[in-house]
């Protein structure tokens, strides 16, 4: 080609990049939207398809954290409700539109007078240990005159329940104050640290901060929700009195919220947008009680108090909010460019999922951050390896050290760095019921080739993306032998054991999870090859991670065109190897199965096991899990029609279930209909694609 044709070639190519579409589907439908996930117990989802459908509320199904928004238009000749319901009928503000980003939840209203757009902002960077580590939100609406005659007048007011803090709206009780001029506190009245723990809980320790400092602030109060929403809609200047008996009081005993009123005066359609937000935030004080060491919020080894972090986040909201704007923009072009709209659209829809069951506290002792996950849903086990396991995809592509973070507290409980002695040969399974690490070997879920496999994996993926310093590791030297030579005792063939798919319960030889333990072998290798020991020691695990995966293609298949579930289980029995994705991960897939094309037959095979809503984990029924399906459509590499066709099963299924939970990750593909679990950091998985394409 003539170096001028050249040109022109390019030229065009850059022009139809540049005229791809990078955007989110515009009429997404989410099962439950994320409005607020500060940290896994402040967890604020819209579980309609409208804001002011239903109550807000946390992903537990009976547990409200209850928002209402009400506009008042033209000195009350019209009020609306865009947010939350009420019992005072109040007609709801029509709902344009839902734009659910990675770390911000934009909504627009409008009424023939006003247009209203509502913003939830979470700095959930990733690329930044402290923004990432905040448990705050901003709550920020804004809004502009659509009416071209007369000049409307516009006030606003938000309500936050005392309900955020309490498990019981009966039993528990509640105390608050203004601890500066509109600024909210509330606690729980038992407010004691660790003594509520589990899977179903609100927080009840630590403080809940609400606060603006807007100019167009008239008053705020923290009285009956009923007396304040009253005074707005009657339009009474200013809202009643703070209630002086500040409690303690039941939830139920007047339902006490913090109310914000804001006055935007008159505007006429030449007028620009007026916006102001509130700041949310839960000081938990501490965060984490790790066999007896009580751990504190990160941001306490930056900010003295909850006062100097508040002051921060009011000077920081418009760099915070621009850079929410870019960091959004930069990461829906990009997975919109990896896999098309609605690959995009599904990623940003669990981002804030997964950072908002994780938190990050400052280790004293060991004056290092540490990070901790919790289950959510399932159990409420705090750092379950095959949890942190599946979400790891999301953390190799956008903070590895974070997934470090995630593993120190596993490595130093596995190690005997805490009070119990851990006595099992295998990587453990939790480390304990959240916020409490306490957990005795003997009352571990065991999960010893999964847990095991998915440690040493997960170790070996972080280290390729440091620039494999593994310093960190030189304690664990023994104890990370000992594992890999388990697994290396225990295949190719796994006993009877649990897997991560424990809703199946046990099973015995095991095809999928021998792939996990042949993969953990090789990762061992690669670790022991970065400097964990030497090269000679390296090839020999490695020549045996080889030997197993060729024993495994002998031991599983069916004879004809796939490998079964179980080596002993019969012909017609198969399984998605969605192990081998991790093969991938750590640049294995050619060492281990490169000549045994394992890959091709098994994604062959799946394409005639499509059910209606997709492909299902295995013969033993319909139930798919979303993460390991987008694993399977990762392992199609250049295979594009196959790997679309994934995506848009679980798009639609995130579109059009009727189960209508914060996103679940495990669905019945003959019904479209969501198996319990929601809500959990393990939709981290989705991010596979975007892992390999980089
Ligand atoms: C949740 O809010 C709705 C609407 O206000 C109310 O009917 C329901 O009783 C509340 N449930 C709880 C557990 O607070
Ligand atoms: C707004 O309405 C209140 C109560 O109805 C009334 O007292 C007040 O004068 C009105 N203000 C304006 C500017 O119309
Ligand atoms: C609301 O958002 C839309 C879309 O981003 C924007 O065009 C509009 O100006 C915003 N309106 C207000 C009142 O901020
Ligand atoms: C709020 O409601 C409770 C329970 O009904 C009542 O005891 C209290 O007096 C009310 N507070 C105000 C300021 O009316
Ligand atoms: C931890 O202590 C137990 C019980 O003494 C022992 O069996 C185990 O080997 C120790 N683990 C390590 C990594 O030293
Ligand atoms: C791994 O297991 C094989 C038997 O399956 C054994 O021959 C070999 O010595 C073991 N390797 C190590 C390093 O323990
Ligand atoms: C590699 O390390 C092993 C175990 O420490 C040792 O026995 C062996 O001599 C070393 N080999 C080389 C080539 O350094
Ligand atoms: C496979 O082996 C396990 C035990 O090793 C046994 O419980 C199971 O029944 C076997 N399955 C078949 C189909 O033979």
């Amino acid at each position: 080609m003539q170096p001028r044709f050249l040109l022109i070639h390019v030229i065009c190519l850059l022009a139809v990049i540049r005229l791809a579409k990078t955007d989110l589907v515009k009429d997404f439908r989410p099962p439950a939207t994320p409005l607020l996930l500060l940290n896994p117990t402040i967890q604020v989802w819209s579980k309609g398809d409208r804001l002011n459908d239903v109550p807000t509320s946390h992903w537990i199904e009976s547990q409200n954290m209850s928002l209402v928004g009400l506009i008042r238009i033209n000195n009350g000749s019209k009020i609306l409700r865009f947010m939350g319901v009420t019992d005072e009928s109040i007609e709801p503000m029509r709902q344009i539109q839902v734009r659910v980003q990675p770390t911000q939840t934009l909504y627009v209203f409008q009424s023939e007078e006003v247009e209203l757009n509502l913003t939830f902002i979470q700095p959930a960077f990733m690329h930044s240990l402290e923004l990432s580590s905040l448990p705050l939100g901003y709550l920020i609406h804004s809004v502009r005159s659509l009416s071209s005659e007369q000049e409307i007048s516009v006030q606003i007011y938000i309500e936050i329940s005392a309900d955020f803090v309490v498990n019981s709206l009966a039993n528990d009780q509640v105390v608050w104050e203004e601890a500066r001029p509109g600024e909210h506190r509330w606690q729980s009245y038992s407010h004691a640290p660790f003594q509520t723990h589990g899977d179903r809980i609100k927080p009840d320790w630590g403080y809940f901060y609400v606060a603006s400092r807007s100019r167009f602030l008239r008053d705020s109060t923290q009285v009956n929700a009923s007396l304040s929403r009253q005074a707005f809609i009657q339009g009474t200047f200013n809202l009643p009195q703070r209630d002086d008996s500040q409690g303690p009081r039941s939830v139920q005993n007047g339902y006490p919220a913090s109310s914000f009123q804001f006055d935007y005066g008159q505007m006429n359609q030449n007028s620009n947008s007026y916006s102001s937000f509130l700041v949310l935030f839960h000081d938990e004080q501490l965060s984490i009680n790790f066999f007896s060491n009580y751990q504190r919020p990160y941001w306490t080894k930056i900010y003295t108090n909850a006062q100097q972090l508040l002051d921060a986040a009011f000077q920081r909201f418009s760099d915070i909010q621009d850079e929410a704007n870019q960091y959004d923009k930069m990461l829906i072009d990009r997975y919109t460019n990896v896999a098309g709209d609605e690959y995009a659209t599904l990623l940003s829809l669990v981002h804030r999922q997964v950072t908002g069951a994780c938190v990050t506290v400052w280790n004293d002792e060991r004056q290092e951050a540490w990070s901790y996950m919790k289950e959510q849903s399932s159990d409420g086990d705090v750092s379950t390896v095959d949890v942190i396991s599946p979400a790891a995809p999301f953390f190799l592509t956008l903070g590895p050290e974070y997934l470090r973070r995630l593993i120190l507290p596993l490595l130093a409980y596995s190690n005997n760095e805490t009070y119990v002695r851990y006595k099992l040969p295998w990587t453990p399974h939790h480390l304990g019921d959240w916020p409490v690490c306490s957990i005795l070997s003997q009352e571990q879920e065991q999960m010893p080739m999964e847990e095991t496999g998915n440690m040493l994996i997960l170790l070996a993926a972080i280290a390729q993306r440091q620039s494999k310093q593994i310093d960190y590791l030189q304690p664990y030297v023994p104890l990370l032998q000992s594992w890999a030579d388990y697994l290396n005792d225990s295949l190719p063939d796994p006993e009877n054991q649990l897997c991560t798919d424990d809703f199946e319960g046990p099973s015995a030889h095991n095809a999928n999870l021998a792939l996990k333990g042949i993969i953990g072998l090789g990762a061992y290798s690669i670790l022991l090859s970065m400097g964990l020991g030497n090269q000679s020691q390296a090839d020999v695990y490695m020549k045996q991670a080889v030997d197993f995966a060729y024993a495994w293609t002998l031991l599983d298949w069916n004879g004809q065109d796939h490998f079964r579930l179980q080596y002993n289980a019969s012909d017609s029995t198969w399984s998605q190897k969605y192990n081998m994705f991790w093969s991938l991960v750590i640049g294995l897939d050619d060492v281990l199965f490169g000549e045994l094309r394992i890959r091709d037959i098994e994604l062959a095979y799946y394409e005639k096991k499509m059910n209606r809503f997709g492909l299902p984990l295995d013969s033993r029924g319909a139930l798919a899990k979303l993460d390991s399906s987008m694993w399977i459509a990762a392992m199609t590499r250049g295979n594009t029609e196959q790997r679309q066709q994934i995506i848009n099963n679980l798009y639609t299924f995130a579109h059009s279930t009727p189960t209508r939970i914060p996103l679940s990750d495990l669905y019945d593909t003959t019904t479209n209909e969501a198996v319990y679990f929601t809500a959990r950091p393990v939709l981290g998985g989705l991010y596979a694609l975007d892992l390999l394409a980089i």
